[in-house]
């Protein structure tokens, strides 16, 4: 596994792979990888005849006096981890390298970015969007894998390469739980451990939602009181946002159906941790 830090090297290395017809399989993440970035890097190593990993925490994604400065890092892990997933290349340049003096363009995907996180995070999609791009153009991927538990941002990515005719096919893959069904999030190592047991209020509702639905509630008004009443009842917890809307267009629904996208994202103490499900589709 060859680790690279420089914009040219890799976009060389990618441009001479495939050249000699190798299909490139892309997993772009921050670090401090876990089991859920696991997965896509195991499903990446399937689909391509080389795997690219870039481990990059990108300042432009990031609003004033969020956890940039605090987002945990573990170069080593994560290279440890990459090579048991079979990782050929590990892209991790500096933000100097990826932002040079001067850098002002900046990739906007409109209507899909402006509910749930983007309402609360605003520009955060810009910033995910631009570099995504950036980390696209560098790493020549054929195929690009993301995970549904950024659900809003694989809707963006999907929509992004879509108009702009990028050549990558986007592969988005299930959310990967703990045993006892919070969502794998490189963000949980910032919980106590009384924080970790509040955070279950996340699942939980989700779990409450997806059974009423199957016993055959529709009202979204209803559903959503039921998570509501569920997660208000976990006394760290605040609600940032609890949305029933439309997996595809992300618009509001007022009744539930099987395409219905629940999303939410809730406070854990000053933790911020973001859970999602399509109503009808398999856990
Ligand atoms: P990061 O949060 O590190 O996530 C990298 C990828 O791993 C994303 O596609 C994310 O959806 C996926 N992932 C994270 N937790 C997961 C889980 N529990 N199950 C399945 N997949 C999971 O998302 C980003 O980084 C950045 O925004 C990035 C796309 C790299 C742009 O900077």
């Amino acid at each position: 596994m060859k680790i690279i830090t420089s914009i040219t090297d890799m976009q060389q290395t990618a441009l001479s792979l495939k050249r000699a017809g190798k299909r490139i399989a892309f997993v772009p993440t921050m670090g401090f990888l876990h089991e859920g970035h696991a997965s896509l890097l195991r499903e990446g190593r399937k689909r391509g005849d080389c795997l690219l990993l870039s481990i990059f925490v990108n300042p432009i994604q990031f609003g004033p006096g969020e956890d940039l400065d605090r987002y945990p890092r573990n170069l080593e892990g994560d290279c440890a981890i990459a090579r048991e997933c079979g990782v050929d290349f590990v892209f991790t340049p500096t933000a100097a390298e990826m932002y040079s003096t001067g850098f002002q363009t900046s990739i906007r995907v409109k209507d899909l970015a402006r509910p749930l996180c983007g309402s609360s995070r605003p520009g955060h999609f810009d910033g995910v969007a631009t570099v995504v791009a950036k980390l696209f153009n560098i790493c020549q991927p054929d195929v690009a894998l993301f995970g549904k538990k950024d659900f809003q941002q694989l809707a963006i990515i999907r929509r992004m390469t879509t108009d702009l005719s990028l050549p990558v096919e986007i592969v988005g893959m299930p959310i990967v739980r703990e045993a006892d069904g919070l969502a794998m999030s490189s963000r949980n190592a910032y919980l106590s451990p009384e924080q970790r047991q509040s955070a279950l209020c996340l699942s939980r509702a989700i779990h409450l939602v997806r059974e009423r639905h199957a016993a055959g509630e529709r009202s979204a008004a209803r559903l959503l009181e039921a998570a509501r009443g569920l997660i208000l009842a976990e006394p760290a917890a605040t609600i940032d946002y609890l949305e029933l809307r439309d997996a595809d267009t992300l618009e509001t629904v007022p009744t539930a159906s099987d395409t219905t996208l629940m999303a939410l994202a809730v406070k854990i103490g000053t933790t911020r941790l973001i859970d999602n499900t399509v109503l009808g589709d398999e856990t």
